[in-house]
């Protein structure tokens, strides 16, 4: 057992409220901190839509649980306030490398010398803000995956200021959570999903944009080949093709990237964006279940 009891999650938004949700449910005393009333006021409606995923998804799923867990996050404006009593921080707020310092900044200014201070940046490097905290000896990633309490990877990645005994704690607490706690021992860009998916992706794109296969079939092919639930298009309807322009276009010598991030927010800009807006590579019902593929992608 560690001795982190006190959670104080920074952002709200689609993953911080997931993150402080698993903490939770999993016993530990939670404070959600955010900029304003506004976004604090989302959580109700982030609640109801992720019991419905907990219900769907998790077999031992306990209603009552649910709400105890609910009733023990509190909520605060207040920096101060909500790290006063922090055995650890998860930062989560927008993916911005000065907004994580500034943040970083206020965090290590008020919190008490027990706190550790992790983030769940997906594309930065941690170790370009971990200064910003006055204790970079404290600081390190613990890197959540969308949908944390199905897609319940804690991928732990040390920062080479990072103490060993933080490294160790926060990969315990992972566990405590109900993460599968995986050690990265050295900063990696990604991790290690975004190190083995993004070339998966970038391949997969290139295949369709040199027309050599249709999405469906290249799909096909990855799936009965290796067993996999899904095909890297598949996967982009997931991520959703707002995120995966994001990504083709922070690689603007890539050619066939770029066209193929040109396709993407054609697609967008069509209402068709993947599985959020129930259309992307394929239709899918409202229950998210895919259909059949879209036309217009076949060559
Ligand atoms: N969305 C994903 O699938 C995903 C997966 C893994 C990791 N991440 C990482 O998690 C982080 C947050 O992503 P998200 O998708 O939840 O973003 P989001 O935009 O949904 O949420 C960000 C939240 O941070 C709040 N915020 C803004 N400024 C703040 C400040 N100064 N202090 C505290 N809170 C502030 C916003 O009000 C918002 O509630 C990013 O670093 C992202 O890379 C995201």
């Amino acid at each position: 057992m560690t001795d982190i009891e006190n959670v104080s999650v920074f952002g709200t938004g689609v993953l911080g409220s997931q993150i402080m949700m698993q903490a939770a449910y999993h016993g530990k005393s939670v404070i959600a901190y955010d900029i304003s009333d506004e976004a604090l006021a989302q959580l109700p409606a982030r609640w109801e839509w992720m019991r419905a995923g907990y219900r769907r998804d998790l077999p031992d799923f306990d209603e009552k649980r649910f709400d105890d867990a609910i009733a023990a996050i509190r909520t605060t404006t207040d920096v101060n306030e909500a790290v006063a009593d922090a055995d650890l921080v998860i930062e989560s707020v927008p993916e911005d490398l000065e907004l994580k310092k500034k943040v970083w900044g206020q965090i290590g200014q008020a919190a008490p010398d027990k706190t550790i201070f992790t983030t769940n940046t997906s594309s930065l490097r941690p170790s370009d803000f971990a200064d910003a905290t006055g204790r970079p000896e404290k600081f390190l990633a613990l890197h959540f995956a969308n949908l944390v309490w199905r897609s319940n990877t804690g991928e732990v990645m040390k920062i080479e200021k990072t103490e060993e005994r933080y490294f160790d704690a926060v990969l315990e607490f992972a566990g405590e959570i109900g993460l599968v706690p995986i050690p990265l021992r050295k900063e990696v860009p990604g991790y290690i999903l975004n190190s083995l998916l993004i070339p998966l992706l970038n391949a997969a794109a290139y295949l369709y944009v040199e027309e050599v296969a249709d999405p469906s079939d290249i799909d096909a092919v990855w799936k009965i080949a290796t067993g996999s639930p899904k095909g890297p298009f598949e996967i982009y309807d997931t991520v959703g093709f707002n995120v995966a322009v994001h990504v083709a276009r922070s690689n603007p010598a890539d050619k066939r990237l770029q066209k193929f991030a040109d396709l993407l927010q054609q697609s967008i800009d069509a209402g068709r964006s993947g599985l959020g807006d129930g259309a992307g590579f394929y239709t899918y019902d409202s229950d998210g279940i895919g259909e059949e593929p879209v036309a217009d992608w076949k060559l």
